[in-house]
């Protein structure tokens, strides 16, 4: 899974490139490389690391007019140079750069390994640099079509050919690319962030493009000339500026008031006339990571507040489970960047079944909310941290102004104001957790409880600090805590206490004091003060500001992004990009 950017123009071809790969690189980043093109001269340059090590070993080719670039997040083959991209066929004869996983690559380079043609690298990608350059036919895209035929799997690719004129081509097939073209400067890209002003165009499963000076030529699936109608889009802007943060992650919890405040402003906005008249009688919510505790939570919304059956699902999951989905089930799918392999799956499977499908999404042109029947934006604004912050809360709130726009027009207006006077009680709480990340940065596991929706907080909150701090995190059910996990606390472990509900208060409390017997360390984020004979019992106590119950699970998970952000810094890590990951997972 990767970003992919190629573009043909006259002159400074590198730094289109550059550009284009910083903005894609919620992609992947644990390699990145360069191939550059003037006539028949090719330069390739890569590097294990990120973007700014490419460019302090990369010369620009004196003449180049062609060039594309690749960001990788490794699915196959380890993470170094010689599996980052570009990969080159025999003798330079073919270049690529690819996106998605080719899964009979084992048994093509086999079979290619017969023909001569020997794999150099540990990735799947090489199968097509390699079937390109297995035939010499005199249109290049021949070769394109002939080597579209014999994979299986997911791609967007773009490639060069040595002894071709100034072009490169590109073909998609269950990953996302996009072209652009406004005479002078042509490009593909994975996402169209990538390119300058202006529309751009989507390329559809199965069609491949030639992207020459100035022009793209478009191909159906057979090799047809197309002329795609039409079909432009919007620019999105990026904000890729940090605005005086020192990183991304903080800016963006920062801005979660605005993001929220836009959102209930959006909705507001919003005809469900059409939704509402969707008859179901079940509801699946279905994302991943972050989108997935979204979907928890949102589960819980339904059937407290529309007395629907309702039910979360990994999306990684949902595409392979039996569950009974029909034209009565109500599928909800929630993802930030809507490129999500795994989520895109399981509303193809939805939608095969029948089922109604709605999107919930910060995308709107990305793959998921084309196949929504009811597309509803979460209105985060770009979000370039690795670890979903304002996002998150978006969808959180965005469901629970779904739901209450379902139940009824009072209870809708009265949770559009419920998310403005959060998004205004959030301005004023943004408060210094570095006192509470100094006590746990060098502990090697901690511990996350609450009961029911706060469960729910404590499971986003263990996976937020694991992600960025590389701490083993573990969130539990409060009550769950002594049937098996309570054994691995021991003296001054931390937990980490979340407590929300007055109504379960005692028990989460209960719980809390057990693990405290056993030596642990006890940290409290709740509405209500402990008593004063309680206090000793925490070595942290943080009370949060009022808040309606339902949005309660926002202003709680808000401290401990924080925190997690306080820790990676602590362990001098980069909260940004942590290792291993990536923003969107665009591979199954
Ligand atoms: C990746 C990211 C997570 C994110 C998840 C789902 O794993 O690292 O932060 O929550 O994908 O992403 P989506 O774009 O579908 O919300």
């Amino acid at each position: 899974m990767c970003g992919i950017v190629g573009v043909v123009c006259k002159e400074n071809c590198c730094d289109y490139i550059f550009k284009g790969l910083r903005r894609v690189q919620y992609r992947g980043y644990d390699s990145v490389g360069i191939c550059q093109k003037a006539g028949e001269s090719i330069q390739i340059d890569k590097t294990k690391g990120l973007i700014d090590k490419l460019i302090e070993k990369t010369k620009p080719l004196k003449g180049a007019q062609v060039a594309m670039g690749h960001t990788r997040w490794a699915t196959h083959g380890e993470v170094n140079e010689e599996n980052a991209h570009p990969i080159a066929g025999k003798n330079q004869q073919w270049v690529i750069v690819h996106n998605g996983i080719i899964e009979n690559y084992s048994s093509l380079i086999s079979q290619l390994q017969k023909e001569g043609e020997i794999a150099k690298t540990q990735t799947d990608s090489e199968a097509i640099a390699l079937l390109l350059s297995l035939n010499n036919f005199e249109d290049p895209i021949k070769n394109m079509l002939w080597a579209k035929r014999q994979l299986k799997g997911s791609y967007a690719f773009c490639a060069v050919k040595k002894q071709d004129k100034n072009c490169l081509y590109a073909a998609k097939y269950k990953s996302p690319l996009y072209a652009y073209c406004n005479g002078e400067i042509a490009m593909v890209a994975s996402d169209p962030i990538c390119f300058p002003q202006g529309d751009y165009y989507k390329l559809e499963d199965g069609q491949m493009c030639k992207v020459s000076d100035g022009k793209i030529v478009f191909y159906d699936n057979d090799g047809n000339i197309i002329y795609p109608s039409k079909q432009k889009y919007k620019k999105i802007s990026s904000d890729c500026d940090k605005d005086g943060y020192q990183h991304y992650m903080l800016k963006e919890i920062y801005q979660t008031p605005e993001a929220l405040a836009r959102l209930a402003k959006n909705f507001l906005n919003t005809n469900f006339d059409k939704l509402k008249k969707v008859k179901f009688n079940k509801v699946k919510l279905i994302g991943c990571g972050s989108a997935y505790h979204s979907c928890l939570i949102g589960a819980e919304y339904f059937k407290k507040y529309l007395k629907t059956d309702a039910e979360a699902a990994y999306a990684s999951e949902f595409r392979y489970s039996s569950e009974i989905i029909n034209s009565k089930t109500l599928c909800i799918f929630v993802s930030q960047s809507g490129e999500t392999a795994d989520t895109i799956a399981a509303a193809e499977k939805a939608i095969k079944k029948h089922a109604k499908i709605v999107v919930l999404t910060n995308v709107l042109h990305s793959t998921l909310a084309s196949l929504g029947q009811f597309v509803f934006p979460i209105s985060a604004g770009s979000e370039i941290a690795v670890a979903s912050t304002k996002a998150y809360s978006c969808q959180v709130a965005g469901l629970y102004l779904l739901v209450m726009a379902l139940k009824g027009e009072r209870s809708f207006y009265q949770s559009v104001r419920n998310v403005a006077q959060l998004s205004k009680t959030l301005e004023k709480f943004f408060i210094n957790m570095s006192d509470f990340a100094q006590d746990i940065y060098q502990k090697n596991k901690i511990y996350f409880i609450g009961k029911g929706c706060d469960y729910i907080t404590a499971l986003e909150a263990a996976l937020k600090l694991k992600e960025i701090s590389y701490i083993n995190c573990w969130a539990m059910p409060a009550g769950e805590l002594k049937h098996g996990t309570l054994s691995l606390i021991e003296r001054n472990t931390p937990v980490i206490v979340i407590s929300t509900n007055k109504s379960v208060d005692d028990k989460v409390m209960n719980s809390a004091l057990e693990a405290k017997s056993r030596g642990a360390k006890l940290y409290l984020i709740s509405y209500n003060p402990p008593q004063e004979n309680q206090l000793e019992n925490f070595a942290f106590c943080l009370s949060l500001p009022k808040c309606c119950q339902p949005l309660k699970s926002i202003l709680a998970i808000i401290p401990m992004q924080l925190l997690s952000y306080n820790v990676s810094i602590l362990k001098g890590l980069n909260p940004d990009m942590p290792r291993n990951l990536a923003k969107s997972v665009t591979v199954e």
